[in-house]
């Protein structure tokens, strides 16, 4: 392992390991499958891939894709993705519907949805999950019951109910004994728990959340390949328990024979439990406890799925802690683009990524950093905004209000 030095507040370190997992549940096969159930969804639509020429230029890279999640299923966020395709698998398995045949619609005639209707699907999140999950159950006639941890914006809540059908109880809990709770309730009352992390035990669901995701990464590629990229040279990803960064690298890890692209795995620096684990020399995923701070509430996550966590140890190599003003300073810069560059509205948990970015190829301090990532004028970097602003209020007041998060000052 190599630590960096610290420089502005970030941490990085880079690791190998002599161990390559096996992605046996993110196969191609498996994501064709995926594909083929979201792409029959009504309201279903590719998310703009964003090109960045002269950001790029500006930069000192070849590319800089961004995915825009911001546009996924009007939900403001990559989330549903997942929500929707666990829910589908849950209730084929119910019903006993094969589900490689059966589709989203059928499960809305009015027969099947007679024997739903009793069905209530539980889980906690810092939001955008939530909102996932209850527009699933929703569509179906199901209702959800929703758990967010202490401190979350009640603009996200009312977002959730919003979609209908749904109870949403913001606690006084962290993230990780919010799951906890759902996850007990659902034992006492016999509600389905729809979690998007996995611990020992509970892996089939938050693996079909995750099968769910990779559609944005396929999505992505398939379009640079249209673009005669075969490759991304560099991926950043962003994480809270992992599942989303692990979805994409093990597509990649599929998609490209166990060789995928330069990968460095970002977190906010408070509850960095992926880089905790990826430093530890016990290959064991650690967790980060106590009451978490930061303002990317979508990666305020302080135990890793232990599922994803084998692919984000072996296949990414950097792993980075970074204080909160990283991501302020990625909202800001697709916020504000250059000449005629497109607008990316990115929340905070979706812009970290790009705003480490622009730091290490801005600040000569992380100039060592720059050569042993191999970050330099042939790079094509893709980067996954994987919301827009879920927090208006929060949004506005770092974009236009000017809120302040830079350590220049
Ligand atoms: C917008 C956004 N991006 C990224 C993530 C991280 O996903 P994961 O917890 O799977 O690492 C989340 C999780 O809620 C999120 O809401």
């Amino acid at each position: 392992m190599v630590k960096y030095e610290e420089h502005f507040g970030i941490n990085i370190i880079s690791t190998q390991t002599n161990t390559y997992t096996d992605v046996d549940f993110l196969t191609e096969d498996i994501v064709n499958g995926v594909e083929k159930f979201h792409t029959s969804i009504e309201g279903y639509k590719k998310t703009p891939l964003v090109k960045l020429d002269n950001l790029s230029s500006k930069l000192g890279v070849k590319n800089i894709f961004v995915k825009d999640e911001s546009y996924r299923y009007g939900l403001n966020a990559f989330k549903g993705l997942g929500g929707l395709y666990a829910i589908f698998r849950i209730v084929c398995d119910k019903l006993n519907l094969d589900h490689t045949s059966t589709t989203f619609e059928d499960l809305q005639k009015q027969d099947i949805k007679e024997k739903l209707k009793d069905m209530v699907f539980v889980t906690a999140t810092n939001g955008n999950h939530g909102k996932g999950v209850a527009w699933a159950a929703n569509k179906l006639g199901c209702s959800s019951i929703v758990f967010m941890p202490k401190g979350s914006v009640v603009a996200r809540a009312k977002a959730i109910e919003n979609m209908g059908n749904s109870t949403v109880t913001i606690t006084d809990l962290n993230y990780d004994d919010a799951v906890r709770k759902a996850s007990s309730l659902a034992d006492e009352k016999g509600w389905y728990l729809v979690q998007d992390t996995a611990w020992d035990g509970y892996e089939d669901i938050p693996n079909f959340i995750s099968q769910g995701y990779t559609i944005m990464a396929k999505e992505a590629l398939d379009e640079l390949e249209k673009l005669g990229i075969e490759k991304p040279t560099h991926l950043f990803l962003q994480a809270g328990v992992g599942s989303m960064a692990g979805s994409v690298l093990g597509y990649m890890v599929n998609r490209f024979n166990k060789n995928p692209p330069i990968t460095t795995i970002v977190e906010p620096a408070t509850v960095a439990c992926i880089y905790k684990s990826a430093k530890s020399d016990d290959s064991k995923p650690h967790a980060v406890t106590g009451d978490l701070q930061t303002i990317m509430a979508g990666l305020n996550c302080g135990e890793p799925n232990t599922a994803t966590w084998p692919i984000l140890r072996d296949y990414a190599s950097f792993y980075a802690a970074c204080p909160d003003y990283v991501t302020a300073k990625g909202m800001r810069i697709l916020a504000s683009p250059i000449a005629d560059d497109t607008k990316v509205i990115s929340g905070e948990s979706g812009a970290v990524g790009l705003g480490l970015l622009s730091m290490l190829m801005e600040q000569d301090e992380f100039e060592d950093i720059r050569r042993d990532m191999g970050l330099n004028k042939d790079s094509v970097v893709l980067i996954f905004s994987t919301e827009g602003n879920t927090d208006p209020k929060g949004y506005d007041e770092i974009i236009y209000d000017g809120r302040n998060y830079s350590p220049f000052v």
